[in-house]
């Protein structure tokens, strides 16, 4: 049973359930960019998101990649384990583009072979800032262990995740993941992973079919994450 709501973040509402250490994700339709500066809503994001990243976590937890998912409860909502959040953002990624294009001067589509894995401080009012690893162990409370753990996590997901999109004829060019520690210390992969924190590329077409629909006003959003959840419910259908 629903609780009381326990957090608001940019895209979902965290609330309390009757079972301890269970919290219920309610997806919004809300979109932002660039740390919020762009804003929108879009109806009937919140339940793509949710279906989403409810296929996508599924399809981890077959890969014996284990997650905070529980179970997805409605078309917005999912069940968690409680976690608390490692205030870290770990980005993979594949071939570039966005912020790395900016920063480093890379051209938008240069594969990074082998994928390169940045962190970032979850941090609002910085801006998330990129870290290394000793600013990481300086602001959070992870070990070396931990991390190294947490990097080869964000590697293996991104193993499973590039072969996953492969298969509904997607290239999974970069993707942000967040982890958080769960009743007995140990870290769990958190948070969601849909279009809002992947960029996905048609195979064929190479067009753009994730968030940056949105941040560069080049598509619809809806119909571009609706398309999205089709290949991949056609995907597990056909398994
Ligand atoms: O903006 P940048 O290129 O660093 O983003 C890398 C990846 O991480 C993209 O897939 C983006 O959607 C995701 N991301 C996110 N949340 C953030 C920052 C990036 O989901 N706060």
């Amino acid at each position: 049973m629903k609780g009381s709501l326990l957090y608001e973040g940019k895209a979902k509402k965290v609330y309390t359930t009757d079972q301890p250490q269970q919290l219920i994700l309610s997806y919004k339709n809300d979109a932002t960019a660039f740390n919020g500066k762009k804003k929108d809503a879009f109806e009937g994001k919140g339940r793509l998101n949710n279906l989403i990243t409810s296929k996508v976590f599924e399809y981890l937890h077959q890969h014996d990649i284990n997650s905070h998912f529980i179970q997805s409860l409605n078309d917005t909502e999912q069940l968690v384990h409680q976690t608390t959040i490692v205030p870290l953002e770990v980005v993979v990624r594949n071939v570039a583009a966005g912020s790395i294009t900016r920063r480093l001067g890379i051209e938008e589509r240069t594969p990074f072979t082998p994928p390169i894995v940045e962190l970032f401080y979850k941090n609002d009012e910085l801006n998330d800032p990129i870290l290394n690893d000793a600013h990481a162990y300086h602001l959070t409370d992870v070990t070396e262990s931990e991390l190294m753990q947490i990097k080869g996590m964000a590697l293996e997901v991104n193993e499973q995740l590039k072969a996953l999109f492969k298969d509904v004829g997607l290239q999974l060019v970069d993707f942000k993941l967040e982890f958080g520690r769960v009743e007995d210390g140990s870290i769990v992969l958190a948070d969601e992973i849909s279009p809002d924190t992947c960029r996905l590329w048609d195979i064929e077409t190479g067009d753009k079919m994730d968030k940056d629909v949105f941040r560069e006003n080049i598509g619809n959003l809806i119909e571009t994450y609706e398309n999205i959840l089709q290949r991949l419910e056609a995907y597990t259908c056909a398994k």
